[in-house]
Formats: structure tokens, C-alpha cells, sequence
């Protein structure tokens, strides 16, 4: 049993882990935040994206020791109260569907829109590129990205 420390939405955590889980297992099994989805598990279709240090990353792929000491940041502390801009606009264009993915589209964007916040339809394309939707509702999210840029 190992024990790992990092901050998740805020907060400083310390999880007791065996071997070297993937950083969603521990977020959502351990930590119970389970907007963080599993999808292909391979790191090729972004439904498990979070924030680490503020960059987009597929929490599927991370090892938990690769997050040690840095900050996480789930669907669920994307903002207090959902409200972030994104979230509020994915609420008034209707984008999900079956909802699965959308938590990962989300962070994606967001990471899209912390660094870019006026990016044209290329580059909302561009980064939304590797976040799958198998409810095709492609076309929704980048008009709610443009929306908001
Ligand atoms: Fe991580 Fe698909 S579940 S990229």
C-alpha cells in the first residue's frame, strides 16, 4: 500500500493505493467523483479528460504516482456552482444527448478557452479533435465553444 498526495478541485487529498492505478480509478472509486467517465480506457476517446496543473489530460492513461503533488481539477470543480460558462452553455444549446462524453468535452474546451479564450472554429475543431461522440453532437459543441468565445 502506497500513499498519495495531491489536490483535487481545491482540496488536498491523500489516497492509500496498491500498485499503480490510473489516476480515474482513483477519482472515482476512491474519491467518488464519478463525472469523470470511462470510455475506451486507451486514451483515444476523452471521456475520462480532467485538468492537471491546468492542462487537459486523459485520466485513464495517468499513472496515480504521476499526480502526486499536483493539481487535479474534475468536471465536478470546473466551477462552485456549475455555472462555469461552458457548462451554462452546453445547458441552453441542448448539447448532450446521452450525456456520456460530454463531461470530458467539457474539460477539453475549457482548456481550449483558459488558453484561447477568442479561437476560431479551426481551432475549436483542432482541439476538440481526439473527444469522441458516438451521439454525434459534434456540431452543438462547437457552436456552444463559439458561444461562449
Ligand atoms: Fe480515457 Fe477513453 S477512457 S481516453
Amino acid at each position: 500500500m502506497t500513499q498519495v498526495a495531491f489536490i483535487v478541485n481545491g482540496k488536498p487529498v491523500s489516497v492509500d493505493v496498491t500498485g499503480e492505478p490510473r489516476l480515474l480509478w482513483v477519482i472515482r472509486d476512491h474519491l467518488k467523483l464519478t463525472g469523470t467517465k470511462f470510455g475506451c480506457g486507451a486514451g483515444l476517446c476523452g471521456a475520462c479528460t480532467v485538468h492537471i496543473d491546468g492542462k487537459a489530460a486523459r485520466s485513464c492513461q495517468v499513472d496515480i504516482s504521476q499526480a502526486a503533488g499536483k493539481r487535479v481539477t474534475t468536471i465536478e470543480g470546473l466551477s462552485p456552482d456549475s455555472d462555469h460558462p461552458l457548462q451554462r452553455a452546453w445547458v441552453a444549446m441542448q448539447v448532450p444527448q446521452c450525456g456520456y462524453c460530454q463531461s470530458g468535452q467539457i474539460m477539453q474546451a475549457a482548456e481550449l478557452l483558459a488558453n484561447n479564450p477568442k479561437p476560431s472554429r479551426q481551432d475549436i475543431v483542432r482541439h476538440m479533435d481526439g473527444n469522441l461522440c458516438r451521439c454525434g453532437t459534434y456540431p452543438h459543441i462547437i457552436a456552444a465553444i463559439q458561444s461562449v468565445a
